[in-house]
């Protein structure tokens, strides 16, 4: 039987990466994308963890929450890289190297309740080359880490928005399996956070319409990373809404929704907390929350409009 070497042909994270102008910015992504390959080995021993106190938002911290985020840092460090880093698990930020060219936003371990139940989580990060907090389009670069069933790394450095998988024992690449993804028309699924009896009437019944004028499909797994890769890859609609009593939405400006945004508009998408692009708040709080809503474009704007009227 012949082998035949597909990996020969294959483009590799490492590859992809050499083709970007900012070389520091092409090794800073790389490190990335080495640390959670050492944070997927880790998993299998830290997962059941118990529970330790709570983060700033309130929400219990898990022992991998804890040491995902202490890695990341420290490793981060060592790139010589990274100025500051701003982590959802940490009420200051750390200066790692004062003189080094990026600032980072850092969620560790994002849709860390799937722990337990050995559902998707992920790693999300953003890079600036200013302090935060800083509008969204001065942001420079983002990536996400999905720990599925498979490992893949989704990065957006100034183009398009690209995806790799780690996928061969042995070799600690990534390898490209979509370039400039672009979001399905017309959308097939969406997944909405939080509790409809909690919503606002508009937003009831523009949800409802997602099957009824959209028919979409429902799917929801309750980590973003792993939502917003459905939408990635099947179009249709994402929210973590407002509500009555999350009147500021769930998720973080800086540490999920910033990089995210930047990410789906990379794959002609859309993204906005119902009145604005997210991608142009100029907030000064890096703790903010936001009400989030992302997907196609023409759901994203129709969802404005409701909003609106
Ligand atoms: O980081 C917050 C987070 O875990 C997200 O990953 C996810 O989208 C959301 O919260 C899930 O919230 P809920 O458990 O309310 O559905
Ligand atoms: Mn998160």
């Amino acid at each position: 039987m012949s082998v035949v070497n597909f990996m020969a042909e294959e483009i590799s994270l490492h590859e992809h990466l050499g083709t970007l102008k900012r070389k520091e910015l092409a090794v800073l992504i790389y490190s990335f994308s080495q640390l959670a390959i050492d944070i997927r080995r880790e998993l299998p021993h830290k997962l059941r963890g118990g529970a330790h106190q709570k983060n700033k938002y309130g929400e219990i911290r898990k022992e991998l929450d804890e040491w995902t985020n202490k890695f990341l840092i420290e490793q981060l460090g060592n790139t010589k890289l990274v100025n500051k880093v701003y982590s959802e698990e940490l009420s200051e930020p750390v200066v790692l190297n004062s003189n080094a060219p990026f600032f980072i936003s850092l969620d560790p371990l994002d849709g860390s309740s799937n722990i337990e139940t050995n559902n998707p989580f992920g790693t999300i990060m953003g890079i600036y080359e200013n302090d935060l907090p800083i509008i969204g389009t001065k942001i420079v670069a983002a990536a996400y880490i999905l720990y599925g069933p498979i490992t893949t790394l989704v990065y957006r450095a100034g183009g398009g928005t690209h995806e790799f998988v780690k996928h061969r024992k042995g070799n600690e690449d990534y390898y490209l399996i979509n370039e400039n993804m672009k979001l399905p028309e017309p959308g097939r699924v969406f997944g909405i956070g939080g509790n409809p009896l909690d919503w606002d009437g508009k937003f009831l019944k523009f949800a409802k319409d997602l099957f009824r004028k959209h028919k979409l499909k429902v799917r929801y797994c309750g980590a973003f990373v792993g939502d917003f890769s459905q939408i990635l890859h099947q179009g249709g609609f994402f929210s973590y809404p407002a509500s009555l009593s999350l009147p500021g939405g769930k998720l973080r400006l800086f540490f999920e929704a910033q990089p995210m945004s930047y990410l789906i508009e990379g794959a002609g998408g859309a993204a906005s907390n119902g009145r604005e692009r997210i991608l142009e708040i100029d907030s000064t709080c890096v703790d903010d929350t936001t009400p989030l809503y992302m997907g196609n474009k023409k759901i994203v704007k129709e969802l404005e409009d409701v909003l609106e009227e």
